[in-house]
């Protein structure tokens, strides 16, 4: 029923959330600032600026848009070191067979990430050629929970959105596919969205639905 699935990067493709949180977790030690798991539920799909706004929602200091542009870039050089560290075997053969077999039933498959690191991440675990459509961080004004992200994705493929699945760990991600007129599977940290068309309790069941 579904011509394509447009799927979240982090989170959904490949771990790099833990990332984000050991890159957020040395920053917000370093500013001595409590940060959480559910504090860090709260990043998931959001922009790296918006995600350090809710970091500094517990800090006691007020900081200046210059000092948050360094805090920012000095958690995106933590990250990207981590990144380096990436390689074809952080993807789980579960997703690399799971990504293959929706792609040999003909469906085209897209990334929809508020991330701006995504190239660097799809070339770092080999699936840099692997999908039909790219829409990441580079390429939107408005992050999730706006559609933008997705919108652009289905544009990309040239497909309507009734016509697209999308795949999320975000709950604002879920929230984003709904206001944007798509079929939503809810896996992760979103499981517990009402919203959600269908809940993934592993990646593979995509195949079954
Ligand atoms: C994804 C992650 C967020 C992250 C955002 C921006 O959506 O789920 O936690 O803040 O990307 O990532 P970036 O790589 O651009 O800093
Ligand atoms: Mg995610």
């Amino acid at each position: 029923k579904y011509k394509a699935i447009i799927f979240d990067l982090d989170g959904v493709i490949c771990h790099t959330d833990q990332y984000h949180y050991q890159a957020w977790k040395a920053l917000t030690e370093r500013l001595h600032i409590p940060f959480d798991e559910t504090i860090n539920n709260r990043l998931r799909g959001v922009s790296r600026m918006q995600s350090l706004n809710i970091i500094l929602e517990k800090s006691k200091k007020q900081y200046t848009a210059l000092e948050k542009e360094a805090f920012a870039e000095g958690k995106n050089k933590i990250y990207r070191n981590l990144l380096a560290g990436m390689t074809p075997d952080d993807l789980s053969d579960e997703v690399r067979k799971t990504l293959k077999a929706l792609k040999s039933k003909g469906l085209k498959l897209a990334i929809g990430s508020s991330s701006k690191n995504t190239p660097i991440i799809l070339h770092q675990i080999g699936l840099g050629d692997f999908f039909d459509a790219v829409s990441d961080g580079n390429n939107i004004t408005n992050s999730k929970p706006d559609p933008e992200v997705f919108l652009k994705a289905s544009a990309m493929l040239k497909l309507a959105p009734q016509e697209c699945l999308v795949v999320e760990d975000a709950v604002v991600g879920i929230e984003a596919a709904s206001r944007g007129g798509f079929f939503s599977a809810a896996i992760g940290d979103a499981q517990t969205c009402k919203s959600a068309t269908y809940v993934l309790h592993h990646f593979g069941d995509l195949l079954n639905i």
